[in-house]
C-alpha cells in the first residue's frame, strides 16, 4: 500500500469495544514496527469526552495494554475522507456508517472479524451491560483482528 493505511474502529458508545480494539492495534503495530495511523469512535454521542470504561481499561492492562488515554468522540462523515479503513464492530454500527458515509467515498468499510478467520460475519457483543468476562471475550476478539489485520498490512 503506497498510502500510510488510516484505520478507524467504530462502536456505539466509543468505551468498551472500540477503545479496546484501537488499543490491541496500536500495541501490535508499534511491536511489528509498522507506521498506521488509529483511533476509535462511537456512532452514539453519549460518551464524548469519557475515557474508556474502567472495565475496558482493567481488561486491556491486564493484556499490556494501557488505553486510559483515550477518549470518546462520535465518528462524522469527515471521517470517510481522513481513513483508509473504517471498520464497525457490529452490524448495528456498520448500518449507522452507512447512513452518515458520504455518497462517494474510498474508505474501505465493513465488519471487523470478517477480518478473522471463522468469525466472518460475526459481531463483536457489547460487553457494557454483562460481566466482566463479556471484556475478556472482546479482548479475544479485538486482538485476533489486529493480528489479522497487522499480518495484511505487513505484506
Ligand atoms: P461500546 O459499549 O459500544 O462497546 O462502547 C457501549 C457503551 C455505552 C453504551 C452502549 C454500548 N451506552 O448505551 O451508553
Amino acid at each position: 500500500m503506497s498510502e500510510t493505511p488510516a484505520i478507524l474502529f467504530v462502536c456505539l458508545g466509543n468505551i468498551c469495544r472500540s477503545p479496546m480494539a484501537e488499543g490491541a492495534l496500536r500495541h501490535r503495530a508499534k511491536v511489528a514496527g509498522l507506521d498506521i495511523v488509529i483511533d476509535s469512535a462511537g456512532t452514539g454521542g453519549w460518551h464524548v469526552g469519557e475515557p474508556p470504561d474502567a472495565r475496558a481499561q482493567e481488561t486491556a492492562l491486564r493484556h499490556g495494554v494501557d488505553i486510559s488515554a483515550l477518549r470518546g468522540r462520535q465518528v462524522s462523515a469527515a471521517d470517510f475522507s481522513r481513513f483508509t479503513h473504517i471498520f464497525a464492530l457490529d452490524e448495528d454500527n456498520l448500518e449507522g456508517l452507512s447512513r452518515i458515509a458520504p455518497q462517494h467515498h474510498e474508505a474501505h468499510l465493513g465488519l471487523l472479524l470478517d477480518m478473522v478467520p471463522r468469525l466472518e460475519g460475526r459481531p463483536v457483543a457489547d460487553p457494557y451491560y454483562g460481566g466482566p468476562e463479556g471484556f475478556e471475550t472482546t479482548w479475544e476478539q479485538v486482538d485476533a483482528a489486529a493480528a489479522a489485520l497487522i499480518d495484511r498490512l505487513a505484506r
